[in-house]
């Protein structure tokens, strides 16, 4: 699609679970099929090492050597994801501990705790022996570092040895113990700390614990998983030109994935449409049914456009659903056509590569319920000829390139830890109010760009979207002063400092915006308030103090968004009809052309072209246009946008 850009099909591959003798078909099937790069190795320890010290590489070698000879690219995974039982035995204390006390075993994967000293340098000591051996291997074009972090909920570590790496953080980021009792206000319960080394992990309290101490944990564990990739990523990278990437998941806060980024040479996701539709996306009774063989309609661009920001413009797909998974609480099969239409709009949102998860399906072991592109017994599986149709478009498109939304939003992982750590209403949740806001500029049919809240130029956007912001840094206040789009901040933006203490006065304390927060007040769902202009705010409302003109209100008259032609603030979580009309309207005054798009139809805009995807079950006509289910349609932008190519730009090179 874009010169230089050469965007490909991939498949996950584990020559580990087959017979060396269908090896050299399947890499032949594979490349017949138009996929041009395979990810092996990531759990492959126990065959590598089978026992301390006795590496077998020669098979990995024959493996690369197979589908090396067929044309296909490698990219090879450091297999930290699954220590091997001799692992466990080595080093007993390895395990992480969930927060109820209870010991992750060793039977399925993931299990360590990311604190562990000993068993990083294993790390060290695999990556480094992999690097060694292949990291001049030209066929090896990618490295992958373990798979997934903090999928299984495995960020979080509650083990002994967590627990001496937290009081070590603490010293470093305090440096005294009074200065930690200062800035936790632990005056408060008379929860003071004289030594370091008295300080526990913020779990199985009487009450709830500090939220400052939970706060400062999960910062720590943020902190110890990027650590802990960096360590691989040096190894690697000492020997080896090609680029390390990690595969991050779906709705995960448990680290902050734009600080990991910055080791990574760009970044890959794990793309599964209908298990995110049941069990993550916060999807309704209603858009579970509508939806339930195709996906949530804006759950997989949010992550494409939330990851192509923290690979700096550079991101890949390295799992996408193949048919039924096996770990949604159900497992349907997809529309007829979801795979293209999935591989389409990552390539929409600029995906460089995206690699079918897995070639064949597993006879055993746990994901044996899980489709792959061939059947265990080698025939095709239902999604086989979607992937080779997506192989034939590839060549014959254009080159489309990537365009920078006109749109942004606003994404802070520390935001997510600190209203985790104090959600104040049970139901207030900083992805879901981020992913509302996005739902609805997309239902506007807008291109978006999600960022963090750094000092970056926000002058290529139109609408800067920031909701739920922790703290407003100085850096990323001056991004807001010189940006010249229209902003809509809050709700919940500047309530707390950085240590999760309340600021005097509450607000997002911007320039020339005189507005003060007084309290907020957390809301079930029968005490929805309506608003004046229809729809309704509930969750979460602020009472403010304020000579700005109110644009929203609720019937009974509470300011709902206040502000004025650039910077407007929102006191409480809109539901979808009055977002709808708030992006809707912010979008217009910017002269930014809004969609009235049908339930399921969504567009994504490249540098040159529209794309048009139909996540309904049915046939669904938008200006002129008429999109199939499972359909998508792609047409030349009148006037090529000049908005540069991604989000950022300054990617290391593949
Ligand atoms: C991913 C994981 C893969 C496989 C897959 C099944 O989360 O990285 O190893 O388990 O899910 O859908």
């Amino acid at each position: 699609m874009t010169a230089g850009v050469r965007r490909t099909l991939g498949v996950c591959y584990y020559p580990e679970h087959w017979p060396e003798a269908v090896w050299a078909e399947d890499a032949s099937r594979m490349a017949r099929a138009g996929i041009r790069r395979v990810r092996i190795g990531e759990f492959a320890w126990s065959r590598i090492e089978p026992r301390p010290g006795e590496l077998r590489f020669e098979w990995l070698d024959r493996a690369i050597e197979t589908l090396g000879s067929a044309g296909l690219e490698v990219v090879l995974g450091t297999p930290t994801a699954t220590p091997p039982r001799w692992m466990v035995d080595r080093h007993p204390d390895m395990l992480g501990v969930g927060a109820g006390g209870e010991v992750r075993g060793f039977g399925s994967r993931r299990h360590y705790c990311f604190s562990h000293a000993g068993y990083r340098e294993e790390c060290r000591r695999i990556a480094r022996l992999l690097a060694e051996r292949y990291g001049a291997d030209p066929r090896v074009v990618a490295w992958q570092t373990d798979n997934e972090y903090d999928c299984h909920d495995t960020a979080l570590s509650y083990s002994a040895c967590a627990r001496a790496a937290f009081q070590d953080w603490c010293a470093r980021r305090y440096g005294t113990v009074e200065a930690l009792n200062t800035a936790w206000g632990n005056a408060f319960w008379s929860m003071d700390y004289q030594r370091f080394d008295q300080i526990g992990l913020p779990v199985r309290t009487v009450t709830e614990p500090n939220p400052a101490h939970v706060l400062a944990f999960r910062r720590f564990s943020s902190d110890q998983v990027v650590r802990f990739n960096r360590v691989q990523c040096d190894e690697i990278r000492k020997r080896s030109g090609a680029p390390i990437v990690h595969n991050f998941m779906g709705r995960m806060t448990g680290f902050d994935h734009h600080a990991l980024s910055a080791d990574l040479d760009f970044v890959a996701w794990d793309s599964y449409p209908l298990g995110f539709l049941l069990d993550r996306a916060g999807a309704s009774q209603a858009e579970k049914e509508r939806f339930l063989r195709q996906g949530h309609p804006d759950f997989q661009a949010f992550h494409h456009d939330l990851y192509r920001t923290c690979g700096r413009g550079r991101f890949w797909v390295m799992e996408q659903q193949p048919g039924p998974v096996n770990w949604a609480p159900w497992n349907p099969a997809p529309m007829a056509g979801m795979l293209r239409l999935w591989a389409w709009e990552a390539f929409a949102h600029g995906a460089e590569t995206v690699c079918w998860f897995r070639w064949r399906q597993a006879p055993f072991g746990q994901e044996q319920m899980h489709a792959g592109l061939l059947l265990p017994d080698r025939r095709p599986a239902a999604g086989l000829a979607d992937v080779t149709r997506v192989a034939r478009e590839l060549d014959e498109l254009p080159d489309a390139g990537t365009a920078r939304g006109p749109c942004a939003l606003v994404f802070d992982y520390p935001s997510a830890h600190a209203w985790e750590a104090q959600p104040h209403g049970i139901d207030f949740d900083y992805f879901a109010l981020c992913f509302d806001l996005y739902c609805a500029m997309r239902r506007a049919g807008l291109s978006i760009d999600i960022i963090p809240a750094d000092g970056r130029d926000l002058g290529p956007y139109s609408l800067v979207m920031v909701p739920g912001l922790l703290e407003l840094s100085p850096g990323f206040r001056d991004s807001l002063a010189t940006c010249a789009g229209r902003i809509v901040v809050g709700p919940r933006a500047g309530l707390r400092t950085d240590e999760l203490s309340t600021p005097a006065p509450m607000g997002p304390d911007l320039p020339d915006f005189p507005l003060t927060v007084t309290h907020a007040e957390s809301l079930p769902p029968f005490a929805s308030l309506p608003l004046a202009e229809g729809g309704a705010v509930g969750r979460w409302l602020e009472t403010i103090e304020t000579e700005l003109e109110a644009i929203e209100r609720t019937v009974d008259g509470r300011p709902v968004l206040v502000g004025g032609c650039r910077i407007g603030y929102l006191t409480g979580w809109p539901d979808a009809q009055a977002l709808d009309r708030i992006v809707r309207r912010a979008a217009q005054a910017q002269e930014l052309p809004v969609l009235d798009l049908p339930s399921g139809l969504r567009v994504r805009d490249t540098r040159t072209h529209r794309f048009w995807l139909n996540y309904a079950p049915e046939p669904l006509a938008c200006n002129g246009r008429t999109v199939e289910p499972g359909g998508v349609l792609w047409e030349p932008l009148g006037e090529p946008l000049e908005r540069g190519s991604g989000a950022g730009g300054n990617a290391r090179g593949a």
